[in-house]
């Protein structure tokens, strides 16, 4: 899979996510031989700057961040094909310019009127964009050629703005043109859990209600806000992660297979998931929620959310989140899924957790099996990518006494293939024009039918109860899987 000739328009190339992920993971196609010779990356911005300008920028990003080793003639034939356009979003002649300097470089480069627009900006600059794309012609393809939009989470804050949104988009680009990005599904390990389940016979029979217990999806990070107040705060931990990241991942794991795997299939499973997706009866003792105080965290001192720098002392906004919610169709119906996801927890980990019931019956003396949990299938998301299997075995000795082990799957130790970046893969699927790993704009929508009346009912709740900074969030996260006689993962 290799892209064919296009131009790549950033917008918002001097914002964190263009420099730690989209330049250099561009570089990385490059350099694994994935871009046409008939390329070329143009970027926009308010900024007073010549092509050079940009280049540097984008030099800087790629030896900082960039996965593969810096090769000079990776560079250049890159760099050759790097432009910049200053100007406002506002500004109709900056867009003009755009246009005309597109029409250039498909003169130059041979790029062939191929266009993909990313939007790397504020949602807020979404509709002043897509118009301008609309109002210069940008988004309309001549015969032979395509034009795409790539737009950034968050789609919207609730179900009315990402139907709002989606109508400003929709008057310039059709649905098939617009790619939304939840790199999530970007990620390898996440690709995997459609690998894990359906190129294999070996779990599918057990993975339903009869056999599982409950699933656990956990998304935790270590660190705080990292200067991003201006987007978090009113945003918070379920708009910011449970929206998207770990809904997808509950699609994933939850869905029928899909006859193949292109995106309609893939999506319609994952679209029937999300509709039978059900939010516990009492929301007060179902979620739980917590923003971080004053810790701890890898030995060093560090401050509480409310006194991050830009943040109101009255904010209510959530760090932590927890959610339990149930499917109702016939393989899940009455098993629990625990989502919880949080800032400044004890260290950075994703991963998916099924948890089986326990043995119906064990011959063993009571002593002997005290200690033996629950088997458990462990999809480790990150860091440490793999895949962990849980079961009672016997330990060694003249005794029958039995006790958890682990089999471990390892990427580094099963393949001599790096993972490529989420980046890299949505990139190269925007310009080859492959959807299945984009977000439908219905899964969107469904996705925020779940998390509206949770956030209706926290916001009458005023400030979320503070767990402190480098542990595993707060004491009403705890009380909700107690209450139904479970526990959270350690981690
Ligand atoms: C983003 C969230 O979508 O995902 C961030 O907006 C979060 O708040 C980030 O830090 C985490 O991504 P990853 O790939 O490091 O797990």
């Amino acid at each position: 899979r290799v892209a064919g000739p296009c131009v790549l328009v950033l917008f918002g190339v001097t914002g964190d996510l263009a420099k730690r992920k989209l330049l250099p993971a561009i570089y990385d196609l490059g350099n694994r031989g994935l871009l046409p010779p008939g390329f070329s990356l143009v970027g926009f911005a308010r900024r007073d700057w010549q092509h050079q300008d940009f280049r540097q920028l984008t030099h800087d990003a790629v030896k900082e961040h960039a996965r593969t080793p810096f090769r000079e003639e990776v560079w250049k034939q890159l760099s050759e094909g790097i432009h910049f356009v200053p100007g406002e979003f506002t500004d109709d002649g900056a867009f003009d310019a755009l246009a005309m300097a597109l029409k250039e470089i498909d003169q130059t480069r041979g790029t062939g009127g191929n266009y993909a627009f990313y939007l790397s900006v504020p949602p807020k600059f979404f509709p002043v964009v897509v118009q301008q794309l609309k109002r210069t012609g940008l988004a309309d393809a001549p015969d032979g050629s395509w034009r795409r939009v790539v737009i950034e989470k968050p789609f919207g804050h609730d179900l009315k703005s990402a139907h709002e949104l989606n109508e400003t988009t929709n008057e310039a680009f059709p649905e098939s043109s617009i790619f939304r990005i939840d790199h999530y599904l970007g990620k390898e390990t996440v690709q995997n859990i459609m690998a894990l389940r359906f190129a294999n016979n070996l779990y599918e029979p057990i993975w339903n209600r009869s056999y599982v217990d409950h699933v656990q999806i956990t998304m935790a990070e270590d660190i705080g806000l990292a200067g991003r107040a201006g987007y978090y705060d009113g945003i918070g931990a379920a708009r910011d992660v449970i929206q998207n990241h770990l809904l997808q991942l509950l699609a994933l794991v939850a869905m029928e297979d899909p006859t193949s795997f292109d995106a309609n299939s893939l999506r319609r499973e994952k679209e029937k998931v999300l509709k039978a997706v059900r939010l516990p009866a009492d929301l007060a003792t179902g979620t739980a929620r917590g923003k971080y105080a004053a810790g701890w965290q890898g030995g060093e001192k560090v401050v509480g959310y409310l006194e991050e720098e830009g943040i109101p002392a009255d904010s209510t906004t959530e760090t932590y989140a927890a959610l339990k919610l149930e499917i109702a169709n016939r393989r899940w119906a009455g098993v629990p899924f625990y989502l919880r996801t949080g800032k400044r927890l004890g260290r950075r980990v994703t991963e998916v957790a099924v948890v089986f019931q326990r043995a119906p019956h064990l011959p063993f003396s009571k002593d002997d099996t005290e200690i033996l949990g629950q088997n458990a299938l462990v999809v480790r998301v990150q860091p440490d990518e793999g895949i962990t299997v849980r079961f009672g075995s016997k330990v060694p000795g003249t005794a029958m006494e039995v006790r958890d082990v682990s089999m471990d799957f390892a990427y580094g130790e099963s393949f001599m293939e790096s993972s490529p970046e989420a980046y890299e893969r949505l990139l190269l699927d925007v310009m080859i024009g492959d959807p299945p790993l984009f977000p439908h704009q219905r899964e969107v929508e469904l996705s925020w039918k779940i998390l509206d009346p949770v956030e209706e009912f926290w916001a009458t709740q005023g400030q979320p109860e503070d767990y402190p900074s480098g542990t595993w969030g707060p004491p009403s996260a705890d009380a909700m899987m107690a209450r139904d006689g479970r526990t959270w993962r350690r981690l």
